[in-house]
């Protein structure tokens, strides 16, 4: 009876021991499994494989813009079951998304004799469009004016000095204003013979520059996305993609990624520009809006009512500055704030769908411009944003869709 008893403990304890041992080897080789889905794809640095057709030299910097890689988002795409993809807009030879955007104006404005070399093509901006107009500029021989508001980071001035640009600060006022910086570059053009005004925020070159960027996300993906997830600043990312992606499957969803201060959200929704500063009673004198820069408008823009937006998703800074820093840790990719609004929209779109669906958004520019701000942790304990950075953000965070 002992012996039997003794034998059963003994019998428990190995299928314990078994079952603990098991559970060891499950863990180790999910750990293993997980750095090899990471890595599997990459060659030894310096060796070469041979059998990728590599492309022949471009023409010029203008030629280095667009066709940017498709990065798989490891961390998220484990996290939510599904396949989440980056479009690294920040290779461009000019760091952001707003390179193709201004190839597309120049080429647009001189293509109809409106701008000829030597010529001066003008922007209101304190933006990434500056600096990738001012680099295009350069790059077909015309010249470039800059205005732009004096309360943004001296860094970008002095960007747009060095890359040959006449640059204007102002006083920040409001767009009605004669001297909103957009108001003073359309002036400039006009007062200026053979001038251009850019015109980001109306001319749908623009949009039409992101019918190549959808096309390029539809080739990458061999067409098997289900969704694209984008924010708005002035709505041509959104519109092109959407446009283009909707002509080769309309089925495919495509989502606003609205930061906190945004009216795009409910007019998505609810068809009407709107926030809750708006609200009777709710108006702040000063209504705190976003940290995040490029992104979120109170206006319908020409390009974004060219696009086709099934659904939104609201992302507020916090979400932003927690996203930025999971990325950095866990990806080592180094994102601006609209890339880290955007990846948020994706985790959101991911959560609706469910696993096994493949969301791609856009990795608009890198953190590098965004050290004295999004990346500067004095500038967020100001608002209250240091980032939690305990590992897991998902778990809490971003749970809510809207
Ligand atoms: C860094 C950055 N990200 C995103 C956007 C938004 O893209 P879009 O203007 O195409 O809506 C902008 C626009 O200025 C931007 O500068």
């Amino acid at each position: 009876m002992l012996i039997q008893q003794n034998m059963a403990e003994t019998g428990g304890q190995r299928a314990a021991g078994f079952a603990a041992a098991a559970a060891l080897v499950a863990a180790a080789s999910y750990a293993l499994y997980k750095v090899y889905t990471r890595q599997q794809l990459l060659p030894l640095a310096g060796t070469s494989s041979g059998r990728q057709q590599l492309p022949p030299p471009v023409e010029s910097v203008m030629g280095a813009i667009g066709n940017t890689p498709l990065i798989r988002i490891a961390s998220l795409s484990e996290e939510t079951g599904c396949e989440i993809l980056g479009k690294a807009e920040f290779l461009n030879p000019g760091g952001s998304v707003k390179d193709r955007v201004a190839l597309r104006i120049v080429q647009e404005a001189l293509s109809s004799g409106r701008l000829q070399p030597g010529g001066l093509i003008t922007e209101g901006t304190a933006g990434s469009t500056g600096v990738s107009l001012a680099m295009v500029a350069a790059a077909v021989g015309c010249r470039c004016f800059i205005a732009m508001p004096d309360d943004a980071a001296i860094e970008k001035a002095q960007l747009l000095q060095a890359l040959g640009a006449e640059v204007v600060r102002l006083r920040p006022v409001s767009i009605t204003h004669p001297e909103h910086p957009v108001n003073v570059a359309r002036r400039k053009a006009a007062d200026t013979p053979g001038a251009v005004f850019a015109d980001q925020f109306e001319n749908l070159a623009n949009y039409r520059a992101h019918l190549g960027t959808g096309r390029e996300i539809w080739q990458q993906t061999r067409g098997t996305l289900h969704a694209f997830v984008s924010g708005a600043g002035t709505g041509g990312t959104i519109a092109g993609v959407s446009q283009a992606l909707k002509d080769l499957n309309p089925s495919i969803s495509i989502v606003l990624a609205d930061s906190q201060g945004s009216s795009l959200f409910n007019k998505v929704k609810r068809g009407v520009l709107y926030t809750w500063h708006e609200a009777e009673g709710k108006r702040l004198k000063n209504p705190f809006d976003t940290i995040t820069e490029g992104v979120g408008l109170n206006r319908l823009t020409a390009n974004f009512a060219a696009g086709v937006v099934d659904d939104a998703v609201r992302v507020s800074d916090s979400e932003a500055v927690e996203m930025a820093a999971y990325l950095l840790r866990n990806d080592g990719l180094f994102l601006g704030s609209s890339a880290a609004v955007n990846c948020v929209g994706a985790v959101k779109a991911a959560r609706a769908l469910g696993p096994g669906h493949t969301i791609v958004t856009v990795l608009c520019d890198g953190g590098a411009r965004h050290l004295s701000k999004f990346h500067n942790p004095a500038y967020l304990r100001q608002y209250d944003l240091t980032p939690a950075a305990t590992g897991v953000p998902l778990a809490g965070c971003w749970g809510q869709v809207e």
